[in-house]
C-alpha cells in the first residue's frame, strides 16, 4: 500500500472513530448555546432570500435554521443520523423547508458552485482530512459566493476547553487540531486556493448555566467528546476531569450571581470565493 492510500486509510479511521464521538451525546441539548453565532454567521454573510445556502456539521440545523428563516434556500448535512432527525424535526416545528442530509463535511454530495452561502460552526473545523474539507467548501461555493465561519480560537474558553480534553484523551496522532480553523493566518492558508478576500474578527458569544456545576454536567452528559474524555479516564480520573472542567468553566464566567455566564472567543471569518 503506498503512503497516500495508507493516510487514507487513516483519515476514515479518524473520521468513524469521530463520528461515533459525536454520535454517543446528544449535541441538540448544547446547540442553543450556539444559536448567537448562527445569528452573527448569517449578518456577516448576509444571505438574502432565495439564496442558496449550506450549513456543514449543522448537527440539530443552529446555522441552517437561521437561514431558513431568511427564506433562503438551504441545504444542511451533519454525519450523526440522530441529529439529522432533531434538524428535520425542529424545521418542521417551525414551518421551515430544509434539506438535511446525513453525509460528511469530506465528501459533500453537491456539485460544484451549488451555493451562494456556505457557513459552519464549530462543524467543519473537526474534519480530520483539513485539506480537503477546506476544499469541499471552497468547491461547493460559487464564484464571489461567501463561506462564513464561527471557529474554535487556541486562546479562550474554546482553546481551554478542548487542550483539557486532549490530556485525558489525545488527539489521534498526525491530525491537525480543530483549533488551526481559528487563527486567521492558518484559515488563509487552509481556503487560500479559492478566495479573493477574507476578514476575521475574534468575537465573544455567552454561554448561559444554572451554575458552573451544571456546565459541567450538560457536558458530561450530552457532548460527545466529554463523554470519551470520561471513558478514557477510567473511574479513577473522571472526578479529576470534572473538577478540570468546572475549573474552565470558572475561569470564564462572567456571572457573580451563582449562576454561570461563561464567555466564549472564537473566530468569525467571512471569505469571498474567487
Ligand atoms: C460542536 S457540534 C456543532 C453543531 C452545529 N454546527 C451547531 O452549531 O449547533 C459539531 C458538529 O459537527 C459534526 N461533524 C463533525 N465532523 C463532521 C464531519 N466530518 N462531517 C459531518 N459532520 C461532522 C458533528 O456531528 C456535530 O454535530
Amino acid at each position: 500500500m503506498d503512503s497516500e492510500a495508507e493516510t487514507q486509510m487513516d483519515y476514515q479511521a479518524v473520521t468513524e472513530t469521530q463520528r461515533a464521538t459525536w454520535a454517543s451525546g446528544d449535541f441538540h441539548e448544547i446547540a442553543r448555546q450556539n444559536v448567537v453565532m448562527a445569528e452573527a454567521l448569517c449578518e456577516a454573510a448576509d444571505p438574502h432570500a432565495g439564496e442558496s445556502v449550506l450549513d456543514v456539521g449543522c448537527g440539530s440545523g443552529t446555522a441552517a435554521l437561521v437561514a431558513a428563516r431568511r427564506y433562503c434556500e438551504v441545504a444542511g448535512i451533519d454525519y450523526v443520523p440522530a441529529l439529522i432527525d432533531r434538524a428535520k424535526q425542529r424545521a418542521a416545528a417551525e414551518g421551515l423547508e430544509v434539506e438535511f442530509r446525513v453525509e460528511d463535511a469530506q465528501a459533500l454530495p453537491f456539485a460544484d458552485a451549488s451555493f451562494d452561502v456556505v457557513l459552519s460552526i464549530y462543524g467543519v473545523q473537526f474534519a480530520p482530512d483539513q485539506t480537503k474539507a477546506a476544499s469541499e467548501l471552497l468547491r461547493v461555493c460559487r464564484p464571489g459566493g461567501r463561506i462564513a465561519l464561527a471557529s474554535p480560537m487556541p486562546e479562550g474558553w474554546s482553546g481551554d476547553f478542548f487542550t483539557t480534553h486532549s490530556r485525558y484523551l489525545p488527539p489521534p496522532p498526525g491530525v491537525e487540531s480543530p483549533l488551526r480553523w481559528g487563527t486567521e493566518e492558518s484559515l488563509a492558508e487552509l481556503l487560500a486556493d479559492g478566495i479573493r478576500s477574507i476578514v476575521s474578527d475574534p468575537r465573544p458569544a455567552l454561554q448561559y448555566y444554572r451554575s458552573v456545576d451544571h456546565a459541567v454536567e450538560i457536558f458530561s452528559r450530552y457532548f460527545g467528546p466529554t463523554i470519551r474524555a470520561a471513558e478514557a479516564a477510567g473511574t479513577d480520573s473522571q472526578q479529576r476531569l470534572r473538577e478540570d472542567l468546572g475549573a474552565v468553566f470558572a475561569r470564564y464566567n462572567r456571572a457573580t450571581d451563582g449562576t454561570a455566564v461563561v464567555e466564549n472567543t472564537y473566530l468569525l471569518a467571512l471569505a469571498t470565493r474567487s
